[in-house]
């Protein structure tokens, strides 16, 4: 196996205006899928930026976007990528990073240059449309929430008194799935979320674009996530009230009947949410549900 300081060696080379002068300034490596706008054609672009230790992903697109030119010495306009937290939290960075569905935030150079050899490629998730560079509309996997109710359904601030109890148990039990950040590492990995791109026609108003996108995105794939997010929200006290308009949503067109069991979507959650857990629950809660329905006719 490449040793981690070995391999930071290979990619963290001398730059080549270093190098002329016998300095040993020493840059990272990175290769950008870049695409202009929405629907425009993809290039791939090259960029070289000073290393520092300690760097992650969004360390380094901060720099390329500083310095502005591309690993030739051109004058290119900035990478666009999408970021907020820093820190694992908001889901907003994600990208595929050497292939893999993972956050920016999270991915450090040297792990990376560890196993990974000398380049750092990235390019922008696969399953949602390019707005651009590596920024991806992601509205799908909100609508996916949308679908089935991801909430308590509580309105206003009046004083209700206590909430109801939920036994250290149950709070073990869903805390995990708290935890999901809405960042689509599950639905990228998915081989049933298959991509959906609806563009608006020239005499449509924002109105009826609106309406046939939703009917788009709710005509494919749910996701992992959000059955696991009605998972969550049908065993919360209060989240229950409306258990049976999440098992509604989850049996329609697009729901929990159309996961093929692959399992990719647990391997890569960064946040580690047991998804096949949720699906094995949403699988016996559909059949439950679609007895019971038979019984109501
Ligand atoms: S288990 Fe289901 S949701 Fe997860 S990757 Fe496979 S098909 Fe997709
Ligand atoms: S379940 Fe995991 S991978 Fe999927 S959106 Fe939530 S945090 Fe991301
Ligand atoms: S910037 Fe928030 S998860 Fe990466």
């Amino acid at each position: 196996m490449i040793k981690a300081m070995d391999a930071v060696a290979d990619l963290v080379t001398p730059g080549a205006d270093d190098a002329a002068h016998g300095g040993s300034r020493r840059v990272v490596r990175v290769r950008v899928l870049r695409q202009d706008v929405a629907g425009g054609e993809s290039y791939f672009e090259r960029f070289e930026v000073p290393y520092e230790p300690n760097m992650n992903v969004i360390s380094v697109l901060q720099k390329v976007a500083s310095q502005a030119r591309s690993q030739d010495g051109r004058r290119v306009a900035p990478v666009a990528w999408d970021c907020s937290c820093l820190e694992e939290v908001c889901g907003s960075c994600t990208m595929l990073i050497n292939g893999r569905t993972r956050m920016a935030c999270s991915a450090l150079v040297d792990s990376l240059v560890s196993t990974d050899g000398d380049e750092i490629e990235l390019r922008p998730m696969s399953k949602f449309p390019v707005v651009r560079d590596l920024v991806v509309d992601r509205r799908r996997v909100f609508r996916g929430l949308e679908k089935v109710k991801a909430w308590v359904p509580v309105e206003g601030s009046y004083d209700l008194g206590p909430g109801p109890r939920i036994s250290p148990e149950d709070q073990e039990d869903a805390y995990p799935l708290t935890e999901c950040m809405s960042c689509g590492c599950c639905l990228e990995a998915c081989p049933q979320y298959t991509k959906v791109e609806t563009v608006r026609r020239d005499d449509e108003s924002e109105a009826d674009f609106e309406k046939r996108r939703k009917a788009a995105f709710d005509s494919g794939f749910v996701g992992a996530h959000a059955i696991s997010q009605a998972m969550l929200f049908n065993s919360h006290p209060t989240g229950r009230m409306i258990a049976d308009e999440r098992m509604e949503a989850l049996t329609a067109k697009g729901g929990i009947q159309m996961c093929g069991n692959a399992q990719n979507c647990v391997a890569v959650c960064p946040k580690h949410i047991p998804l096949t857990r949720s699906i094995a629950r949403a699988g016996r809660a559909a059949t439950v549900w679609a007895i019971k329905k038979l019984f109501d006719r």
